[in-house]
């Protein structure tokens, strides 16, 4: 049981459905212990519609995997943990500072990379040859070393992204992880893919 009163073994992959253009989705109450693949109308594709979430079921350590332009998008509520991790990996990271400025939009140049902290939204694709990277919240797993503290690991060529989707340096990829354009509907609602500046 980790401090946040999480069991990391038992924390669970969300998986969604949605139907119509603006695809409104809801958080699955039911444990799945996988991500399952979205398939949003060929309509909504064609579209590039963008893409309602409800993630009010989402625990801490969680995510809820939603699918954007074709390319999976990743909410994941983090925890208190996670985000007093976030300032002590400064030192590891190729870009803390979100310095370059095509990777997210202006509302999350912070340090959580988000408009509230305990929530990323990312897109979940590699930043080096397109992979989409494995969800890690479990912190020093023997195979990623005492010094994780829990983020995405991407499998290809080994990549590591923190809980902010920022990427530590020595690795493949050279740029953090993008956070899509969002913005919130109310407290546990988000549309991604259209923000105020563009709504
Ligand atoms: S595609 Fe992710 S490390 Fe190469």
């Amino acid at each position: 049981m980790s401090t946040d009163g999480v069991d990391n073994s038992k924390r669970r992959f969300l998986t969604i459905a949605a139907t119509g253009a603006v695809g409104a989705v809801g958080a699955a109450g039911a444990a799945i212990p996988f991500i399952a693949s979205w398939n949003p109308s060929a309509r909504a594709k064609a579209a590039g519609a963008p893409v309602e979430a409800d993630f009010s079921k989402l625990q801490p350590g969680q995510m809820l995997r939603v699918e954007w332009r074709g390319k999976p998008v990743w909410i994941v509520r983090r925890t208190e943990q996670n985000l007093k991790d976030l300032a002590g990996l400064t030192g590891s990271l190729r870009d803390p500072a979100s310095a370059i400025v095509d990777r997210q939009p202006s509302y999350a140049v912070n340090e959580a990379r988000s408009i509230k902290p305990e929530i990323a939204i990312l897109v979940g694709i590699c930043t080096h040859l397109g992979c989409s990277p494995t969800y890690r919240p479990e912190v020093a797993p023997a195979d990623l070393g005492e010094g994780w503290k829990g983020g995405f690991f991407c499998p290809c060529h080994g990549s590591r992204f923190d809980m902010a989707g920022r990427v530590y340096k020595n690795v493949p990829a050279p740029t953090n992880l993008e956070v899509p354009p969002h913005m919130y509907l109310s407290d546990t609602r988000i549309l991604i893919g259209v923000d105020e500046g563009n709504a």
